[in-house]
C-alpha cells in the first residue's frame, strides 16, 4: 500500500517535470500569456530566459530577459525600466506579460505598465530568440518591433549601433552612450540632463589616431560589418563565450566577456578611464596628465586664456600664445619655433600635407605657414593642425611626438632660464644645465627624448612630476617596492632628513597626494610622490655684465666673497622671492644679501654668513675634516650589511661640475625608481656629511662629492 503511493508520487513528480518541460516556450501569442508565476520564456538553443524579476531591494517588479541558467542573474533587457510594478518580491498572477492589440505589454491590474505601442493587428506574436532577441511578428513573419532596436543599458552581439540608437544607464537615466551624431565613427557618452559630452572615442582608424575603444568593441557595435575595424581578436579568446557591452549607472561604459575557465565576467574595457580621457577636461594648447595637480597645463610659452579667469583652475579656454609676433611669411624664422614633444596623445591632425617629403620639408612647410599650428611628421608622411590644438595628453603610451608652434621670445633659454624640457619649464633659480639658473640649483637634468626632468640627489634620480613656480615647490615620484618604505607623513624614518642644511632643497611632504580631491577613479600609480620646496636664492652668478641684463637695476660687480654676482643698484635690493631688484621703498623682508649679513640676528644666517665671509680656506678645510670623518664613519656603516647591499644600487657620480650629468644620464634609456626605504638607508649616508651644510656654500648633489670637490678646490 505504502509502496504504491510512493509510485503513485513518483509518477506524479515526473509528470509535473514533464508538464514543466511541456511548458517551456519561447513565444506569447493572442491567446498565452506569461504570468508572474515563476514561469518563463526559454530560447530555444537555451541562450536566453525572459520574465518577471524584482530589484535588489524588491520592492520593484520589471520584466526583463537575462542568460538562461546564469549565476549570478545578468540582465540585458527590461521592458517596463522606466515604469516599475510595485510590490513585494512574492509572485503575483495580476501581473502579466500579453500580446494584446498586436503589442507587447506589461500588465498589473488593468494597468499598462509597457506597450510596444504599435498600432493594432491581430495573429502577433512574440519569440524570444537565441542571440536575445525578442521579436514581435505579423502572421506572415514580418517582423515588426525588436528588443534589439530597442536597448536598455545593454548592447548585444547582433545588435547594430547606428544613429537612432542609445544605451542609457537604466538606473537613474544620467548617461547614454551612443553615436556621436556628427561623426559616424566616434562614440560618446553623454549627459543628457546637462546635454554634456562626458567622453569621446573611437577605434584606432589612421596611422595618427590613438584608439580610445578596442577594435573589438567598434566591430561588434557596427553588427561586425565594419570593414575598418575588422577584428578576430575576441574569436581568439578562446575561454568566452559571451559578451556585453553596458551603460553602467556611475558613467562607465563596460565591455565585459564571460570567462568559462573563472565562470565569471570579466571586465575587458572601459571608459573613461582617467581624468584625462574626459571630454575636453583640459582647453587647447594645454597638456593634461591625471597624475599631476593641477591636471592641466599651459604648454611652455602659452599662458592660460583668459588669464584672468573668476574661476581659478578653470581650463576650458585653454591657453594661447604670450606672444603673438605679427606673422609675415618673411621673418616667420626668427620669431617662431616649435616645441617638440614626446609621445603625446592628440586629436587627428587636420591635414595631410605631403606624403613623401623629410622632417625639414615638414618644418620648414609649417614654420613658412602662418596659420599652421603644429606638425607631425612620421614615416615621410607630414601632418600639418591648422586648427586649435585641442588638449594633449602627456607620457600616453602608444603615443606621437608633435612639434607645437611657439615665439621663440617665450622660450628661450637664457642666462637666467634654463630651456623648457618637453613641456616642462624649469623655473629660475632651478637648473638642468652648467649655463643657465643658479648653479647652486643644478640639480636637474632634461632627457631631451623623452621630455623629462629629472631630479639628482645622492641616491639617484626622480622623476619630476611638476613644477610650481609660485610656490617654489617641485613633485617628484618614487617607486614604492618595500613595504617598510610606506608613504608615511614624517618621512621614512624620523631623524633622517633627505638634504643637509645648507641644502636650497627641503622635502615638505613625504606622501604628497594632490589626487585626494580629485575626481574619484581607478587612477592607481603605484609611485609614492613626494614634495619638495626650494630656498629663494641669492643675487645670481654672473660673467659679464650682460649676464645681468635679465636682472633690471643689476650690474654685475663682485662680491666681498669674490664672487661676480648681479648686484642691485643703490636704491634697490635683491628680493630672492620675486627675484627682483626691489627699490628700497617697496623692498620686502628679504634683504640684500649683503645688508642681511651685516643686520641678521638670525642664527643660521649668521652661521651661513660667517662661513661666507671667513671664505672658501675655511670652508674647505672643515670640508676636508668632515670627509676625513665621512670616510670613518662610512667604513664602520660598511659593516651594516643592509646598507651596503642598498648602496650598491644607488649610481655614483665620480667626476663633478658640468659633467654631474654625464651624456649617458641624459640619454636615460631606465630610470630606476628608489624606494622610500632604500632612500633612508641612502640618505643616512648623506645625513652624516650634512655637517659640511653649515657652509652655505656649494652644490647639493651629493655630500660625499661634495668633500671630494671641496678637496680638489683647495
Ligand atoms: C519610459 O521610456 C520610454 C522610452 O524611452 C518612453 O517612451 C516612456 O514614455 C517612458 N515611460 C515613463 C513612464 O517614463
Ligand atoms: C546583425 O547581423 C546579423 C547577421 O548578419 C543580421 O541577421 C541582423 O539582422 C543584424 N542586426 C541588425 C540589428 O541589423
Ligand atoms: C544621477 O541621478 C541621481 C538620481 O536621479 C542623482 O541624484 C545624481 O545626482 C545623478 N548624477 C549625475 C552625475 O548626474
Ligand atoms: C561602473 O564602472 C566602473 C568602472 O568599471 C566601476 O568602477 C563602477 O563601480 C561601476 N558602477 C556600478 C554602479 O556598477
Ligand atoms: C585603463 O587604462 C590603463 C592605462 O591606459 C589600462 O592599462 C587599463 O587596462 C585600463 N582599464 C580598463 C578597464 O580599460
Ligand atoms: C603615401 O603614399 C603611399 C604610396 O604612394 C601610399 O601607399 C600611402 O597610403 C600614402 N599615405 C598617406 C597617408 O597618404
Ligand atoms: C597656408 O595654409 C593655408 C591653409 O592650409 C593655405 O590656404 C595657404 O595657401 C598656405 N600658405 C602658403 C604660403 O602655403
Ligand atoms: C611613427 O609611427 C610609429 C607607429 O605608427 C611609431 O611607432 C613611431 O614612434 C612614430 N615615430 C615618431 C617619431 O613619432
Ligand atoms: C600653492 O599655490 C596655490 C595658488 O597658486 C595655493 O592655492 C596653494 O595653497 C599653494 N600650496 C602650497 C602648498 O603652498
Ligand atoms: C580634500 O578635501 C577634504 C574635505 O573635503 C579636506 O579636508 C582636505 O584638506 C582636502 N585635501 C586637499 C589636498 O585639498
Ligand atoms: C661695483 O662695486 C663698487 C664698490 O662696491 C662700486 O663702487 C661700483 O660702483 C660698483 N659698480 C657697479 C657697476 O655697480
Amino acid at each position: 500500500m505504502q509502496s504504491s503511493n510512493f509510485l503513485l508520487l513518483l509518477l506524479f513528480a515526473a509528470l509535473m517535470i514533464l508538464h514543466r518541460c511541456d511548458a517551456r516556450r519561447s513565444t506569447i501569442d493572442g491567446s498565452s500569456k506569461l504570468v508572474d508565476n515563476g514561469e518563463t520564456l526559454v530560447s530555444a538553443g537555451e541562450n536566453f530566459e525572459m520574465g518577471f524579476f524584482s530589484d535588489d531591494d524588491g520592492l520593484n517588479k520589471y520584466v526583463g530577459i537575462w542568460y538562461y541558467k546564469l549565476s549570478p542573474r545578468t540582465v540585458v533587457w527590461v521592458a517596463n525600466w522606466n515604469n516599475s510594478i510595485q510590490g513585494k518580491r512574492i509572485m503575483n498572477e495580476d501581473n502579466s506579460v500579453v500580446v494584446e492589440d498586436g503589442n507587447l505589454k506589461v500588465i498589473s491590474n488593468g494597468y499598462t505598465y509597457f506597450s510596444t505601442r504599435l498600432g493594432s493587428g491581430s495573429n502577433r506574436k512574440v519569440e524570444l530568440l537565441d542571440t536575445g532577441n525578442l521579436v514581435l511578428v505579423d502572421e506572415s513573419g514580418v517582423e515588426m518591433w525588436q528588443s534589439f532596436r530597442n536597448p536598455t543599458d545593454t548592447f548585444l552581439p547582433g545588435m547594430k549601433m547606428d544613429r537612432s540608437l542609445n544605451l542609457i544607464d537604466s538606473k537613474n537615466e544620467n548617461y547614454t552612450f551612443q553615436l556621436d551624431q556628427s561623426s559616424d565613427k566616434e562614440y560618446v557618452i553623454i549627459l543628457p540632463k546637462q546635454g554634456k559630452i562626458l567622453w569621446k572615442g573611437s577605434a584606432k582608424l589612421g596611422k595618427l589616431s590613438f584608439g580610445e575603444m578596442p577594435r573589438y568593441v567598434a566591430y561588434m557595435l557596427s553588427n561586425f560589418t565594419n570593414k575598418d575595424v575588422v577584428d578576430n581578436s575576441l574569436e581568439s579568446i578562446g575561454t568566452f563565450n559571451k559578451y556585453r557591452l553596458l551603460m553602467n549607472s556611475s558613467g562607465e561604459i563596460q565591455f565585459y566577456g564571460w570567462d568559462k575557465e573563472i565562470n565569471g565576467w570579466s571586465l575587458m574595457w572601459s571608459a573613461p578611464n582617467d581624468t584625462c580621457d574626459l571630454y575636453k577636461y583640459c582647453g587647447k594648447f594645454s597638456i593634461c596628465n591625471s597624475k599631476r595637480e593641477p591636471v592641466c597645463k599651459c604648454l611652455p610659452g602659452y599662458k592660460l586664456n583668459p588669464p584672468d579667469n573668476s574661476k581659478a583652475g578653470d581650463f576650458s579656454g585653454g591657453c594661447s600664445r604670450m606672444s603673438v609676433s605679427s606673422c609675415n611669411e618673411d621673418n616667420v624664422e626668427v620669431l617662431d619655433t616649435f616645441l617638440d614633444l614626446r609621445s603625446m596623445k592628440f586629436k587627428s591632425p587636420n591635414k595631410i600635407i605631403s606624403n613623401n617629403s623629410t622632417r625639414e620639408d615638414c618644418r620648414r612647410f609649417c614654420l613658412g605657414n602662418c596659420t599652421c599650428q603644429a606638425y607631425t611628421y612620421n614615416d615621410s608622411v607630414c601632418w600639418i593642425w591648422d586648427t586649435s590644438l585641442m588638449p594633449l595628453q602627456e607620457n600616453y603610451a602608444g603615443g606621437f611626438n608633435i612639434s607645437v608652434r611657439v615665439s621663440i621670445s617665450d622660450i628661450e633659454a637664457t642666462r637666467r632660464n634654463c630651456k623648457p624640457c618637453g613641456i616642462n619649464l624649469i623655473p629660475y633659480p632651478l637648473s638642468s644645465g652648467p649655463n643657465c639658473g643658479d648653479p647652486l640649483y643644478y640639480s636637474f637634468s632634461c632627457d631631451d627624448l623623452a621630455g623629462q626632468v629629472s631630479f639628482h640627489t645622492s641616491n639617484g634620480k626622480y622623476t619630476v612630476v611638476n613644477f610650481d613656480k609660485d610656490n617654489k615647490t617641485f613633485v617628484i615620484e618614487a617607486a614604492h617596492k618595500e613595504s617598510v618604505g610606506t608613504c608615511d607623513d614624517k618621512g621614512p624614518v624620523t631623524g633622517i632628513s633627505w638634504f643637509n642644511q645648507s641644502s636650497p632643497f627641503k622635502v615638505i611632504n613625504w606622501c604628497y597626494n594632490p589626487e585626494e580631491n580629485l575626481t574619484s577613479g581607478p587612477f592607481s600609480r603605484g609611485k609614492d610622490l613626494i614634495l619638495i620646496s626650494w630656498k629663494p636664492p641669492l643675487e645670481p652668478f654672473c660673467k659679464t655684465s650682460e649676464d645681468c641684463n635679465d636682472w633690471p637695476n643689476s650690474s654685475c660687480n663682485m662680491t666681498k666673497q669674490g664672487e661676480r654676482r648681479c648686484i642691485c643698484q643703490t636704491d634697490y635690493k635683491w628680493n630672492g622671492l620675486i627675484l627682483n631688484c626691489s627699490s628700497s621703498s617697496e623692498l620686502g623682508t628679504q634683504g640684500s644679501f649683503i645688508t642681511k649679513l651685516a643686520s641678521s640676528r638670525n642664527q643660521r644666517t649668521l652661521v651661513i654668513s660667517i662661513s661666507v665671509v671667513l671664505g672658501v680656506i675655511t670652508l674647505c678645510s672643515i670640508s676636508y675634516i668632515i670627509y676625513q670623518n665621512t670616510r670613518v664613519t662610512r667604513s664602520r656603516e660598511a659593516r651594516d650589511i643592509v646598507l651596503g647591499n642598498h648602496m650598491e644600487h644607488f649610481p655614483r657620480r665620480e667626476s663633478f661640475g658640468e659633467d654631474l650629468i654625464t651624456a649617458d644620464e641624459k640619454r636615460r634609456i631606465d630610470v630606476p625608481f628608489f624606494s622610500l626605504n632604500s632612500i633612508l638607508l641612502a640618505t643616512d649616508n648623506f645625513s652624516n656629511a650634512a655637517k659640511l651644510g653649515q657652509g652655505g656654500f656649494g652644490p647639493v648633489y651629493k655630500a660625499q662629492k661634495f668633500s671630494q670637490a671641496s678637496r680638489l678646490l683647495c
